[in-house]
């Protein structure tokens, strides 16, 4: 059965981006002339995804307006995570929404280029039935931002590459592989019962990253190498990164953009 739901976790009270999320949620914040949120959206659209489920805070209610506004025609469904007990629990709060069907999880923090992405994930999980999952390889000191995998053996020429395990945040010294997970999720059902079954890591969160390492210990978890470029918008750095790339594609302003740039930078 095609992938047709989509949970975009958005509940955060976006600290990292105060005092610019005083009012406005880090996920409306702008990349160049268009809402963060609005681009996972639209990537969503893309994969074929056409109801979304947003995980969002009673504390931001300018998320529920936009889920009235967003543009593309997709059925935006809220629910809510009023404390910040982790991913997983976040994903855990869209289980009623979700239903029975196979479901794409979103991080909106990471800001893909395209609909590739996701619709090789989704191709991935309707051939085989298994959980897919998002993966890029990134320098070694890097690896302590994310989730890493331990994979089985190296990836096939498609990217492709079984997950043994997982382990969240590890450090450099200790990761167990340079390949980490970048926000893109499909899974069955059967992860709202390894979630069910989390016990709080540290910090006291419920990590999703456990699931999956959990569903890959005991039965089969995929990889997919992403192919298409990506921001990882967590920080102001990597929203200004994103939105300076979002308007050098930008036919309109691109030229105007280039030259100031090229002023700036030598003057
Ligand atoms: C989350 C996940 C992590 C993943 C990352 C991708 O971490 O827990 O496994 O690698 O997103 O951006 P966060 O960035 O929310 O701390």
């Amino acid at each position: 059965m095609p992938v047709r739901v989509a949970v975009i976790p958005a509940a955060g009270l976006g600290t990292r981006f105060l005092p610019a999320t005083k009012v406005v949620p880090k996920e409306l914040l702008p990349v160049f002339d268009t809402p963060s949120l609005q681009h996972t959206v639209d990537e969503a659209l893309g994969a074929g995804i056409d109801h979304i489920v947003l995980v969002s805070n009673r504390a931001k209610p300018a998320i529920e307006t936009f889920a009235e506004k967003a543009s593309g025609g997709a059925r935006i469904t809220v629910v809510y995570q009023d404390a910040p007990r982790g991913l997983g629990h976040a994903v855990e709060c869209a289980r009623e929404q979700v239903g029975d069907a196979s479901f794409a999880v979103m991080l909106p923090d990471e800001l893909m280029g395209d609909s590739t992405h996701l619709r090789d994930l989704i191709a991935d999980h309707d051939a085989t039935g298994t959980a897919t999952i998002g993966l890029k390889r990134v320098p070694r000191n890097e690896v302590s931002a994310y989730g890493c995998i331990t994979p089985q053996g190296v990836p096939d020429a498609t990217g492709r590459v079984g997950i043994r395990d997982v382990v969240e945040k590890p450090n450099a010294v200790d990761a167990p592989s340079d390949l980490v997970i970048i926000g893109r999720y499909v899974f069955g059902r059967d992860v709202f019962g390894h979630l069910a079954n989390l016990k709080p890591a540290a910090g006291g969160e419920l990590q999703l990253s456990d699931a999956i390492g959990n569903m890959a210990r005991t039965g089969k978890v995929n990889g997919v190498l992403i192919s298409c470029s990506r921001h990882d918008t967590g920080t102001p750095l990597g929203m200004l990164t994103a939105s300076i790339d979002a308007a050098l594609r930008r036919k309109d302003v691109s030229t105007q953009l280039r030259s100031w740039l090229e002023r700036r930078l030598t003057s």
